[in-house]
């Protein structure tokens, strides 16, 4: 067998390695979008990842999981500090929403990134088979697809951004800007969650190099700087297996656990919810100023309202997500301590993440859902919340700053988390809402998120990259 026909390559694999009591490393499935998404078209195709095995210097051979080759690349406790913390979630993750908070540029953790990049580009080139279907995921891995292309001329390269692409005049502060507009252009077609997103990514390409141009089309140059392939970046905004979680919240369990979640909060008239991971992308402290506000104007009673907010840990060794959970928990006991009653809590703050099950079932309990990052790519958990409400109750509140906003308005209640006071008028006018114009808004939310769904995402991706023409090198 000379190699996988379709080779995945992500930061991180779908399983989680731990060892067992006997010292065994084991591996479970995780839970991500990603692995849903593409593991029927992965079985089908034949497919390999490629994926960090998530801890220092976990190495693991290359093993079969239902039916797909795991590739785990190793990482040393160094390079996860330089490569992953530093230049993936110190650097590019701030730069790429909107600089909320101030990226750190540092020369030793820009080393690290190429040093890695590499290392996943030698392991990718590994498992391709001639002629085979390479798709590169997201911003920790930019530097992939030139990297591939140049070991591996004969491959089809895909490249996926989930986050999103900054506007020129931000992503020009990057020091290494003109090698991370190489890296993305070693692919044939780049993929973004929005239009602007694509827009953003051209502009940028027009600014620093002296490439052509022609709408979402760029032309590279050959080696004797005649005009050569062309790359093609364009939007394919992501989703959920919508179905499934529509299905998971049709079980008993889950609808009785939605009840006993009521109750167990005093059934109060409104549960407000927010999920996110605890990142400050995501709007906490601006839903939490705003919630607490409304109590201390008299407009929410804390007998009558409470907000549940799931924020799931993340990224706990970079300093501004440490930063961000002191804010938040200190916000937090602050309204407890001020408004709370016994037997009435403000706000139910869970530091914790759950399993589907129990996130549908919260879904279920919740009235309003509360949206409201201040950049996101595209936001899941909106998409996961319509998805469990075939009730056609319930009201989501989405922030404007995400993709998911572009995708899905009319529908939501869309929101600037900047604008308190407009915020905190429609935290009220959510609960509010008569049953009818919820139920008008639901429907429409869901007969697009119950068909737009991820399998339709990977297969409309993977179609546009099967119908670039096979690279000339390829040919015998
Ligand atoms: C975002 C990124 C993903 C990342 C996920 C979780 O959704 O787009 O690439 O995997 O966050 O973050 P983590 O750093 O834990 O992988």
């Amino acid at each position: 067998k000379d190699g996988y026909d379709l080779v995945v390559v992500a930061n991180r694999l779908p399983v989680d390695f731990s060892v067992s009591p006997t010292g065994d490393l084991t591996w479970q499935r995780s839970p991500g979008g990603l692995v849903t998404a593409l593991e029927p078209v992965m079985r089908e195709a034949d497919g390999a990842w490629v994926g960090w095995s998530g801890a220092p210097d976990l190495a693991h051979e290359p093993f079969d999981a239902d039916g797909v080759r795991l590739v785990p690349v190793t990482l040393s406790a160094d390079e996860i500090e330089r490569y992953y913390e530093g230049f993936s979630n110190d650097t590019l993750w701030p730069l790429y929403h909107d600089v909320i908070a101030p990226p750190t540029y540092h020369r030793q953790w820009w080393d690290a990134y190429r040093r890695v990049n590499q290392r996943f580009a030698d392991a990718a080139a590994e498992q391709a088979a001639q002629d085979a279907t390479v798709w590169v995921h997201d911003y920790q891995l930019q530097l992939v697809p030139r990297m591939l292309r140049d070991l591996r001329p004969d491959l089809r390269i895909g490249f996926f951004d989930h986050i999103p692409f900054p506007p020129v005049e931000l992503f020009g502060q990057l020091p290494w800007r003109r090698q991370i507009v190489d890296g993305l252009l070693g692919a044939d077609v780049i993929g973004f969650q929005r239009n602007g997103d694509a827009a953003n990514f051209v502009r940028a390409v027009r600014r620093l190099t002296d490439y052509a141009t022609r709408g979402p089309v760029i032309t590279m140059p050959d080696a004797e700087g005649r005009p050569g392939r062309h790359v093609r970046a364009q939007a394919f905004p992501i989703s959920i297996d919508s179905r499934r979680f529509d299905e998971l919240a049709r079980t008993p369990e889950v609808q009785n656990r939605a009840k006993e979640i009521r109750a167990d909060l005093g059934n109060p008239e409104t549960v407000y919810l927010g999920v996110d991971r605890l990142d400050y992308t995501k709007g906490i402290r601006h839903r939490i100023k705003s919630y607490g506000e409304l109590l201390e104007d008299g407009r929410l009673d804390v007998t009558r309202a409470t907000l549940v907010q799931v924020a799931s840990p993340s990224r706990e060794n970079v300093g501004a997500y440490q930063d961000l959970r002191e804010h938040v928990e200190i916000l937090v006991g602050r309204i407890n301590g001020e408004f709370g009653e016994l037997g009435h809590s403000a706000i139910h703050y869970l530091h914790h993440s759950y399993p589907p099950e129990e996130m549908a079932a919260l879904y279920l309990a919740a009235d309003v859902m509360l949206v409201t990052a201040l950049r996101d790519g595209m936001n899941l958990v909106a998409k996961e919340y319509v998805a469990a409400r075939s009730d056609e109750r319930g009201v989501l509140v989405l922030s404007e700053f995400t993709g998911a906003a572009d995708e899905l308005s009319p529908g939501p209640l869309l929101v600037n988390p900047h604008d308190i006071d407009g915020m905190k008028d429609i935290i009220v006018a959510a609960a509010a809402m008569d049953p009818k114009e919820q139920r008008r808004r639901m429907r429409r939310l869901r007969r697009k998120i119950m068909t737009d769904d991820v399998a339709k995402w990977s297969e409309s991706f993977l179609s546009v990259l099967y119908a670039v023409q096979p690279p000339v090198s390829a040919e015998p």
